[in-house]
């Protein structure tokens, strides 16, 4: 039997809180429905696992969690109402709004691949909660769909929240010099089925790389499958730098009705190189906006009627992950996927890497 989670039931920050069940889980630590009577309301607080409260590394990356999040307002980003340290043990915690319904992940995984119309208003008040955290050189990091959340809010349901900014990172720009931040040598983080190639490659990222991500995310919503066909963590990570994507409309064969104009929007965000993909959450969320969720463009039968000017590029051009839902991590999953961040693979991610480099290197030479 496994022993009982010691924070189930315990009352925290002199009994402001009390923790009442777990619900999710990573490596980093837990997710918690806790009661705040004083507030007469039920929050979620994170808690970094108390046996990591000794690896500085993971702590500066809490921390800068919670900064992060604290800043962001956008309706569409869950809200932070405070963080710290508790007193008792010295554990760090995040406390949220709690959100009711499911993340993505588990939404696809019990209701099956969504239709576009469903599909992308929820990914596109994804993008522009993004494009503020981008807009402050605040990048995720770690897009995947357990990392956004489906809620039921104020009679709404699908009211999309994007959660976890647990690698999110600040851009090298805004960082005041001498703030070295997260990256170790030879880690690479992030979710190997999500991460764009210039994360693969342990390249310095910004906003484009979570275009990427949530790119894959959209697709997979789409058609219950990634844009690769691979069997491990390290060949998503090859294929995200040197293989195109399979088109959208080739993945499934009795799903192939997806708008041509759609599939050319996934196609340029999922380009290898970051300057051929769209330049902000903005524009990637006003192209997605076209085919979905009551847009001026009608789509019959699935076939266009007006699509934007976009040229999709038969990408040719390589990238792993961490913490993992409860829920996420049965094998019928529609995406049974292993953690997502850099923390157990540093070191075959750098091998990995070398030899990805070294593949694309020779993959140039040929082409000249
Ligand atoms: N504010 C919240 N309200 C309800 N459920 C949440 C909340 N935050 C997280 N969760 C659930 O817990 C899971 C893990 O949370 P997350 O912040 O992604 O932590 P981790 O770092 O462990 O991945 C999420 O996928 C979601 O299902
Ligand atoms: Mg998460």
């Amino acid at each position: 039997m496994r022993p009982k989670d010691p924070f189930i039931g315990r009352e925290i920050l002199d009994g402001q809180y009390k923790i009442v069940q777990k619900i999710g889980t990573g490596g980093m630590g837990s997710v918690y429905k806790a009661e705040q009577s004083a507030m007469n309301r039920m929050v979620a607080i994170k808690i970094l696992h108390p046996k990591l409260t000794n690896r500085k590394d993971l702590v500066a990356r809490f921390r800068r969690e919670a900064r992060a999040m604290s800043q962001l307002t956008h309706p569409n980003t869950v809200k932070v109402f405070m963080y710290g340290e508790l007193p008792e043990d010295g554990s760090l915690y995040i406390v949220m709004e709690f959100l009711e319904g499911k993340n993505l992940n588990q939404t696809v995984r019990r209701g099956g691949p969504m239709d576009a119309e469903r599909a992308i208003p929820v990914l596109v008040p994804c993008c522009y909660a993004l494009h503020e955290a981008h807009e402050m050189g605040i990048v995720h990091r770690d897009l995947k769909p357990e990392n956004i959340f489906l809620c039921n809010q104020g009679g709404m349901s699908d009211f999309a929240k994007v959660l976890d900014f647990g690698l999110a990172k600040v851009t090298e720009q805004q960082m005041r010099p001498g703030s070295i931040i997260l990256t170790q040598e030879g880690m690479v983080f992030g979710t190997p089925e999500f991460m764009s190639p210039e994360q693969a490659q342990g390249k310095t990222l910004d906003a484009r790389s979570d275009l990427y991500s949530l790119a894959v995310i959209l697709y997979e919503v789409l058609t219950g499958k990634l844009p690769f066909e691979a069997k491990t963590p390290m060949e998503y990570i090859q294929k995200h730098v040197v293989e195109p994507p399979i088109p959208l409309n080739q993945r499934v064969p009795d799903r192939n009705n997806f708008d041509p104009g759609l599939e050319a929007v996934l196609a340029k965000a999922l380009e290898k190189k970051p300057e051929d993909r769209f330049q902000d959450a903005k524009a990637f969320a006003e192209a997605l906006a076209l085919y979905g969720g009551g847009s001026a463009v009608t789509s019959v039968g699935g076939v266009v009627s007006s699509s934007p000017s976009i040229t999709p590029s038969p990408a040719p051009s390589v990238p792993v992950s961490g913490p993992q839902d409860a829920a996420s991590s049965r094998p019928d999953s529609v995406a049974a996927r292993g953690p997502s961040t850099g923390l157990l693979v540093g070191v075959a991610a750098a091998c990995l890497l070398a030899g990805v480099v070294l593949a694309v290197l020779v993959m140039n030479f040929l082409a000249k």
